[in-house]
């Protein structure tokens, strides 16, 4: 970890100002943000822990909770939801065993949820990771899902 996290900083030559794109950096390489690196970045880049983590619970986009491999985001926003975007959640809550918001214990999926991916025609909307699965009904979940099982 102190490697990865030192060379995201040196990428960005350790400006301060940089804070929010090295978090997402960060996130990026461990899918969230472990206490362990924002301890890191406040005694490297000489930044108070306080403003590191209150930057790091600001933005929706950071997580603090450890995630697994690959995140799997329902959209519930209006266009989604009227056309069962709750209906997949469910689906999906089933199919992986877990509720909303945690993460399988083979660590391999979190499942959450967003208001909106801006595909709104194309609803109601998956996403695992970069890819984006539309017009989503209860009988394509379980590919999906296998498509991401180890
Ligand atoms: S409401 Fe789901 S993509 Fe816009």
């Amino acid at each position: 970890m102190k490697d990865k996290v030192t060379a995201i900083i040196k990428k960005y030559d350790n400006d301060k100002s940089q804070l929010v794109s090295i978090l997402q950096d960060v996130q990026a390489e461990y899918n969230y943000l472990p206490r362990a690196a924002l301890d890191k970045l406040s005694k490297k880049m000489d930044i108070p822990q306080s403003q590191v983590y209150s930057l790091a619970t600001f933005f929706r986009a950071f997580s603090l909770k450890e995630r697994g491999k690959h995140i799997v985001n329902v959209c519930l926003g209006t266009a989604c939801h009227v056309r069962g975007g709750e209906l997949i959640l469910e689906s999906l809550e089933r199919q992986l065993d877990i509720q909303r918001g945690n993460t399988t214990k083979d660590n391999n999926f979190t499942l959450e949820t967003v208001n909106c991916m801006g595909c709104c025609a194309t609803g109601p909307v998956v996403k695992i990771n970069d890819e984006y699965f539309g017009h989503m009904t209860n009988d394509k979940v379980e590919p999906m899902i296998k498509k991401y099982s180890k």
